[in-house]
């Protein structure tokens, strides 16, 4: 919901949000309450918890250079029974912003509870959305900034120790970010634009893969007992279980997310027992420098691809599937085996071809890549991720929400080096700025891998190198394990960035 009225805050010392960012346009609010859903015509409908109640929740279209205020509501049932925790705290996904509007896993809120690094019970809270390269004081990045974080971002719940439960239960949601060359718009005249399938909803589709398990009833269900990691026997695509898409005879942009809680996924797109080659343009939050062909995409819980397929190649009435074929028995990672013919999780049926042309396309550069500056680092810290201290564990460490693990300073650069023991996998999420990697395992990144990363998955024993900057902000932000249930079983640390 889109409206002009900022109004206040409603807490006290809290300045006017206008006050924050004068160039801010645009307002929402959006209200995370419990609703009915329906996974599959089979099954009960039933509650979920949603963004304006719905999953996936609304999907923002952002342009860069235009920050927003988004003002979340916690209208949660007090006392619901089950699983979840009825105090969210909502991080939006590789956003570049400042550290009261990221989503601090301790931020969490309701009308009567609140997290330990908030002052008070709310209704609501809101989040700055700065959408640029911000400068510390409010500067607003122009053409030729470093740009970042464009594409494929999305927002989920970051209660601390319980966001594997209350993203499980449907908070998650989209949003998409766009500038002048990825315009949005495939008939764009703008010779800088890239004209990509476009049309959010239409010929750009973000499609986001979840894993769930159902009781006997048909309700979803949620094993609060298990720590290695939540799998489930039931695949969902945008809520709803292995789904199938009417698509027209022309090229689409989907935008891939794992969702967790807790699975990897490899996925093909199979017509005829065939795989079929598509174009792997965006990993994470950003385009790739150029397309590449692929026929396969590995994901790790909360990393991000986007793909262009053409279904013009295909005849009316063909079918193809998005298939997972990576084995997985259990959360500490996938086996390595890939599964012939695997799972089925989503068909696309080919219609007629399009009312108008498709003027859509996949140039031959995308997007450039900032250079990357070694002369800027100023330290190497080294984290390694393993299981101790009866408990998921970073340093041989549980997470401390109060306390800063680092301290980079503003406006320098780092290096860090993850490293995983213990033979588990552990999708590691760094907030805040876009990352780049330098090694893994002594290597240069595997070219869908080389752009700007937010997710940098660990297979087991890996060690990644990457470069990351502090510009702009200061204040707390987190580094954890994606895979949900490790996140929400201690595998998280607390780092701050202070003053120069
Ligand atoms: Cu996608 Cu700290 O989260
Ligand atoms: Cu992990």
């Amino acid at each position: 919901q889109e409206t002009t009225a900022p109004g206040e805050c409603g807490r006290p010392n809290h300045p006017r949000w206008d006050d924050f960012w004068p160039n801010t346009k645009k307002f929402y609010e959006m209200h995370v309450r419990q609703d009915k859903h329906s996974f599959h015509p089979q099954l009960p409908t039933q509650n979920i918890w949603g963004y304006d109640g719905i999953l996936p929740g609304p999907t923002f279209e952002a342009r860069y250079g235009e920050p927003i205020m988004v003002r979340i509501y916690n209208d949660l049932p007090a006392n619901s029974i089950g699983f979840g925790s009825p105090e969210i705290s909502t991080h939006l996904h590789n956003l570049h912003v400042g550290s009261a509007s990221d989503g601090f896993t301790g931020d969490y809120y309701s009308r009567t509870k609140f997290g330990p690094t908030m002052t008070e019970p709310g209704a609501y809270k809101d989040h700055h959305y700065v959408n640029c390269y911000a400068g510390y004081d409010g500067f607003h990045g122009t053409e030729g900034d470093p740009r970042e974080a464009l594409g494929t971002l999305w927002y989920h719940d970051h209660r601390i120790d319980f966001t594997g439960p209350n993203v499980y239960k449907g908070l998650t949601g989209f949003y998409l970010l766009f500038d002048e060359i990825d315009s949005g718009n495939e008939n764009d005249p703008n010779p800088k634009a890239l004209r990509l399938p476009s049309g959010v909803g239409k010929y750009d589709i973000p499609l986001v893969f979840q894993d769930k398990q159902f009781d006997l009833n048909g309700f979803l269900f949620f094993n609060q007992f298990e720590v290695d990691g939540i799998l489930g026997d039931k695949f969902c695509v945008n809520g709803k279980i292995q789904p199938f898409f009417q698509v027209e005879r022309r090229k689409y942009r989907f935008r891939l997310l794992d969702g967790g809680p807790s699975r990897f996924y490899e996925f093909y797109l199979s017509y005829n027992g065939v795989d079929q080659p598509f174009q792997y343009i965006a990993n994470d939050g950003n385009l790739l420098p150029a397309p590449l062909t692929m026929s396969k995409v590995r994901l790790g819980v909360a990393e991000r691809a986007d793909i262009v397929i053409d279904f013009a190649r295909y005849p009316k009435g063909a079918q193809l599937f998005i298939v997972n074929r990576l084995e997985q028995v259990n959360g500490r990672g996938p086996t390595g085996k890939i599964l012939n013919p695997g799972t089925p999780i989503l068909r696309f049926d080919v219609g007629d071809l399009p009312a108008s042309p498709d003027n859509s396309r996949v140039p031959a550069r995308l997007r450039e890549l900032p250079p990357i500056n070694l002369a800027e680092v100023v330290t190497t810290r080294r984290f390694e991720f393993d299981r101790s201290n009866g408990g998921w564990t970073v340093n041989g460490k549980l997470f401390d929400v109060l306390t800063a693990t680092a301290k980079p300073k503003r406006n320098t650069a780092e290096i860090w080096v993850l490293k995983g023991s213990g033979g588990w996998s552990h999708p590691i999420h760094i907030h805040f700025e876009e990352g780049r990697i330098l090694s893994r395992n002594g290597k240069p990144p595997a070219p869908h891998e080389a752009g700007r990363k937010d997710v940098y998955v660990l297979a087991p024993n890996d060690e990644v190198r990457v470069f990351l900057r502090f510009r702009d902000f200061e204040g707390k932000y987190i580094m954890h394990c994606h895979n949900l249930t490790h996140e929400d079983h201690a595998m998280m640390v607390r780092w701050d960035i202070v003053p120069p």
